[in-house]
């Protein structure tokens, strides 16, 4: 038995949170998002979606270039704040050391164990909402959570990037364990007929 919401809630969970930052007139801003996801790994996208008003659109829009930082639980406090107050306002820059990589304008939090720069390929908006595709030109990691496997630089494993989870009942979570394997789980236990 299933019962229908009141209302229409877009309840996608869990949410990923991240620190989008961009050069506003030559000062670092960062502003969380959680409206943000994958659009595909070859070629690299990912899409952001900023209420109109916030500053950091228009560093985005100036520079055409913007940074994906993801925070790590020990920087809860920190992401919220970026969260609940306007760069408009207040110099968010100050709370991080920042740092540019190779699109020289997409400003960087080093405190992040992972800072994806990207190239902005489209902006459109949906009502209040822009929406921002960017390209991927970099992705920096922490060199001390890095594992090297044969001289291969491997992703480390979520619990250790102990990434911040937010969902629509207002709250933030932290990763659990792993279960499994991807592209392997299924087939492993079960086997349907192939279709005629
Ligand atoms: C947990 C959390 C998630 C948020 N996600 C979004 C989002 O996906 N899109 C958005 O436009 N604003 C989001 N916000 C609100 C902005 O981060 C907030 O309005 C911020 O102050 C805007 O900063 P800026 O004006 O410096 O860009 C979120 C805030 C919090 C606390």
């Amino acid at each position: 038995m299933k019962v229908k919401l009141d209302y229409p809630i877009p309840l996608i969970y869990p949410i990923p949170i991240t620190l989008v930052g961009s050069l506003v007139e030559g000062t670092p801003n960062y502003t969380c998002i959680g409206d943000t996801g994958l659009m595909g790994i070859n070629p690299p996208l990912i899409f952001v979606s900023s209420h109109a008003n916030h500053h950091t659109n228009k560093g985005i829009m100036e520079n055409l270039t913007f940074s994906i930082n993801i925070p790590a639980t020990n920087l809860l406090s920190k992401t919220d704040y970026c969260g609940s107050v306007s760069g408009s306002e207040v110099n968010k820059s100050a709370l991080f050391s920042n740092f540019f990589g190779e699109l020289k304008t997409a400003p960087m939090i080093e405190e992040c164990p992972v800072n994806i720069e990207l190239s902005l390929v489209k902006e459109f908006s949906i009502e209040h909402r822009q929406i921002f595709v960017g390209e991927v030109a970099a992705t920096h990691i922490d060199r001390d959570i890095l594992v090297e496997v044969d001289g291969l630089k491997k992703i480390p494993s979520l619990p250790q990037l102990d990434p911040i989870i937010y969902a629509l009942d207002n709250h933030y979570y932290r990763i659990g364990e792993q279960i499994g394997t991807g592209y392997t789980e299924g087939k492993k236990s079960i086997s349907l007929p192939q279709n005629a």
